[in-house]
């Protein structure tokens, strides 16, 4: 077992701080979840949301990839609809995804909505972040997360994830601009006081999943979606706790290639890249000034072996030796995924990027 390290020697959050590394780190987005039989033996006993609540349960399925793999990282097991649970929205987690019976709608329902004390109305998360790094011991970094106000305000304003095109949220934008942002800029300063209170907990990274930003033409995706990423990312630099120290900041957009000028400005330390394109484009466009976090297509992980190798050695070599990569799936993985595919994913990183 590897040796409890530093906070400041851990390969990932070096990769983070684009120092120099002995070989890639790498964790895989939904790395806790449906594909790992393990997680499927908690699940038979609970509810997906009894899982989130419950601190111990939390900790054990955030732990599960780590023995199994040796993931370089740990991400705490939660939903990004939390939050808005926390904001007084009911969620419903049923067969087909998760759905917000009421959604908002108007400007007299964004006005309504409270920026919850996440220590008051989700003291289960915050728990289980301490539970977790008394677990992890120092073996690995804990990644917290939240939604991007964007990708929340498409659950909140559609009410599911169910019509990817998210037409309520669109039509909210462009029928009532000023009721939209009201609601972003809530929704960045709830992420905001969340994620503070993830990292006041024990948190050493924090990831923003802006999953459905992708679906925004560039000039809304400044407007509605980067806009306030930022935001969430200037308040938690500006809070006490961040000029203690801070943690590295990932900004996560599932399709960012039509604006990678623009998210190169996001103010994050890394910036997660999704498989449509290659990490040598992105690395060319963005500069070195950040690291990029990707981008294995996920379902390579149904190719056999070899092939699968093939292409993580293509994801390696289009970012190249330089400082600032950290391997990851272009977005999580899936339900169908066998495990052992997931095993010689991890075990090809390690050894295909493995320095001098
Ligand atoms: O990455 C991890 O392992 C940490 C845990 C995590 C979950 N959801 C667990 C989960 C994280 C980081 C999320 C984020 C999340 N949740 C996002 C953004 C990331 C992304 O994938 O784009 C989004 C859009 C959601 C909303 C959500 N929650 C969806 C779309 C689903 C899946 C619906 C389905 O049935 O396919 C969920 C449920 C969910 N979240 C599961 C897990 C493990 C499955 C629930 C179960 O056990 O039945």
């Amino acid at each position: 077992m590897a040796e409890a390290q530093s906070d400041s020697d851990h390969l990932f959050l070096r990769a983070c701080r684009r120092q120099p590394v002995e070989r890639t780190p790498i964790w895989m987005m939904r790395q806790a979840g449906r594909y790992l039989p393990q997680y499927m033996a908690v699940r038979a006993k609970v509810s997906f949301i009894e899982l989130c609540r419950t601190p111990e349960l939390a900790c054990e399925v955030t732990l599960q990839p780590i023995d199994e793999f040796g993931f370089d990282a740990a991400i705490l097991f939660s939903d990004i609809l939390i939050l808005l649970e926390a904001m007084g929205m009911e969620l419903v987690f049923a067969e087909g995804g998760p759905r917000m019976p009421q959604p908002i709608r108007d400007r007299a329902q964004v006005d309504a909505l409270p920026v919850p004390d996440p220590e008051q109305t989700m003291p289960f998360v915050t728990e289980a972040v301490r539970l977790i790094r008394k677990s992890l011991a120092g073996r690995v970094p804990l990644i917290g997360f939240a939604g991007a106000p964007f990708t929340l305000a498409t659950y909140a304003v559609d009410g599911s994830g169910a019509n990817k095109s998210f037409p309520h949220t669109k039509a909210l934008m462009f029928t009532d601009p000023e009721a939209a942002h009201a609601l972003l800029g809530k929704l960045a300063s709830s992420c905001a006081t969340y994620l503070e209170a993830q990292v006041a907990a024990g948190a050493q990274a924090v990831q923003l999943f802006d999953s459905w930003a992708g679906i925004l033409s560039p000039r809304d995706y400044r407007e509605f979606a980067l806009r306030y990423a930022k935001q969430v990312i200037d308040l938690l630099r500006a809070s006490p706790t961040w000029r203690a120290g801070g943690v590295p900041i990932i900004y996560f957009v599932n399709g960012c290639a039509p604006y990678l000028e623009d998210y190169a400005t996001s103010g994050a330390d890394v910036l997660g890249v999704d498989w449509r394109i290659d990490l040598a484009t992105v690395r060319a466009r963005v500069g070195e000034g950040v690291a990029l976090q990707g981008n294995l297509d996920p379902t390579c992980l149904f190719l056999p072996p070899d092939a699968l190798r093939e292409r993580v050695r293509e994801v390696l070599d289009s970012h190249g030796s330089g400082p600032g990569h950290i391997f990851n799936l272009g977005h999580g993985v899936l339900p169908m995924t066998d495990p052992e595919r997931v095993r010689v994913m991890v075990d090809s990183v390690k050894s295909l990027s493995q320095r001098g």
